[in-house]
């Protein structure tokens, strides 16, 4: 068992790159399937999901090589046509993108239900309409995804009630080699959504559009193989960030597409903390007090909901008090008991938290219950006075690249111990 050890109170100065996205990679990794050829893949984050990935493509016949230490090489065609193990797969969200690239390539698909991280219900209904609307027949059965279609999947029209991303990039993954135009409408915008599509289109396929609401793909018979280097990670960017607007100090992040930081850079500027925007590098520093302020977390182009956690962690420590409402998922505050575990006063209601500032946090014992929960506590911890001990951190390493030295390396003091035995608080 690892935990981090965090002994607070030190302003961060120095350099951090950024790495490639995860959201982003965990699209591209399973797209690699609709490709027959081989694939290099560049910017590729080491993280355990993508980890996981490599896992589940291998297991299913692809070989995966390291060309360094961030670019992958990836040959699907010896791939067999069988499902992954159902283990590898419920561990992680991005699971779901199986079924839409074995459509794709296979005409059928079974891959298990996604697991990853749980903030209240996590359905796949879009998903399974998208699928429906390009002719496959979806069900769920012992925890199986399974889709099959009479002779391979068609082109169609698709209209979300609501967006999706998964949604998104699974109808775009299973339409990129069907005949026909396939329209996607109301689809979502995300950068990795782009990302996605960008890695497909330099494959040889034929998507337009991605990035707005209407998405247009015009299958082609078959993708070739090629490089790809993944877009830098947002949210890791953000995270920084918000460690320097807790902690204080002076940093520059490199590796940066800074207009997909402009939804969660005018936040924290907002909140009292300076940001120069370079081409691919934001200096950001904070040495005034933090000022209170309101948010509300929606889709792309608005102010990320896996931005969330982490904002609440800095406005705990603002002048006044702030609102932040979550608009996204269902049950995104679970992290505040933790947090309060430090001295935080937040009161959630439903999907709206409303956070009365406190003059310090302290260190405590605390168990991170997903991913960017996790990185709210890290980021806490920075700004709190004393120790604290972060438990359940493998649900950080699933998102974040060495997410310890590059703190180490800008001055916090951070390290990683292992223990014997259970968790004193369950990580689920
Ligand atoms: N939803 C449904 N039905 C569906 C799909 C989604 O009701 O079929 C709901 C979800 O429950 C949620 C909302 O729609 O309330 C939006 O979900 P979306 O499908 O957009 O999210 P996702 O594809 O499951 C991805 C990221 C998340 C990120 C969201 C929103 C991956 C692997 N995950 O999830 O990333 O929060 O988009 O931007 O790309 C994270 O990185 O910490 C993370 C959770």
């Amino acid at each position: 068992m690892k935990k981090y050890v965090i002994n607070g109170g030190k302003p961060l100065y120095g350099t951090v790159n950024i790495a490639g996205m995860k959201n982003a990679a965990v699209g591209i990794l399973p797209a690699t399937i609709l490709v027959e050829g081989v694939c290099r893949i560049e910017n590729v984050p080491k993280i355990s999901d993508v980890a996981l990935w490599i896992d589940i493509l291998c297991s299913m016949g692809a070989r995966v090589t390291y060309l360094s230490d961030s670019t992958l090489e990836i040959d699907t065609s010896p791939l067999r046509c069988e499902e992954p193990p159902y283990e590898m797969m419920r561990r992680m969200r991005a699971s779901y993108y199986l079924v839409g690239a074995m459509l794709g390539r296979y005409g059928w698909a079974r891959a298990g239900m996604p697991g990853g991280c749980d903030f209240g219900g996590r359905p796949i209904d879009r998903h399974i309409k998208g699928f429906e609307a390009l002719g496959a027949r979806v069900r769920v059965e012992n925890g199986i995804i399974c889709a099959t279609t009479d002779d391979g999947i068609k082109s169609g029209n698709i209209y979300f009630d609501d967006n999706s991303v998964g949604a998104t990039i699974n109808v775009m993954l299973a339409s990129v080699r069907a005949p026909g135009l396939t329209v996607i409408e109301n689809a979502s915008k995300e950068p990795h959504v782009v990302d996605v599509a960008n890695f497909l289109n330099s494959m040889g396929a034929v998507i337009r559009g991605a990035g707005t609401d209407v998405i247009k793909v015009r299958g082609v018979p078959r993708l070739h193989g090629g490089v790809y280097s993944i877009i830098p990670d947002q949210i890791e960017a953000g995270t920084f960030v918000a460690a320097v607007a807790a902690a204080g100090g002076e940093i520059v992040i490199n590796n940066i597409i800074p207009k997909h930081l402009e939804c969660i850079t005018t936040k924290f500027e907002e909140m009292g903390v300076t940001i120069f925007e370079g081409d691919d590098y934001l200096r950001v520093s904070r040495t005034g007090r933090l000022r209170r302020t309101n948010i509300r977390a929606i889709p792309y182009p608005g102010f990320p909901t896996d931005m969330q956690p982490q904002a609440v962690a800095v406005l705990c420590l603002a002048d006044g008090t702030s609102v932040v409402t979550e608009g996204v998922y269902d049950n995104r505050f679970r992290y505040v008991d933790e947090l309060a575990r430090m001295g935080a006063k937040i009161q959630v209601d439903g999907r709206t938290a409303i956070i009365t500032p406190v003059a310090e946090l302290t260190g405590a014992p605390v168990c991170a219950c997903d991913l960017r929960a996790g990185v709210a506590l890290v980021i806490s911890a920075l700004a709190a006075r004393g120790k604290t001990e972060i438990d359940g951190i493998l649900h950080i390493e699933r998102g974040y690249e060495d997410i310890v030295s590059k703190l180490r390396r800008i001055g916090a003091d951070i390290r990683i111990v292992t223990t014997d035995g259970e968790p004193f608080a369950r990580a689920i």
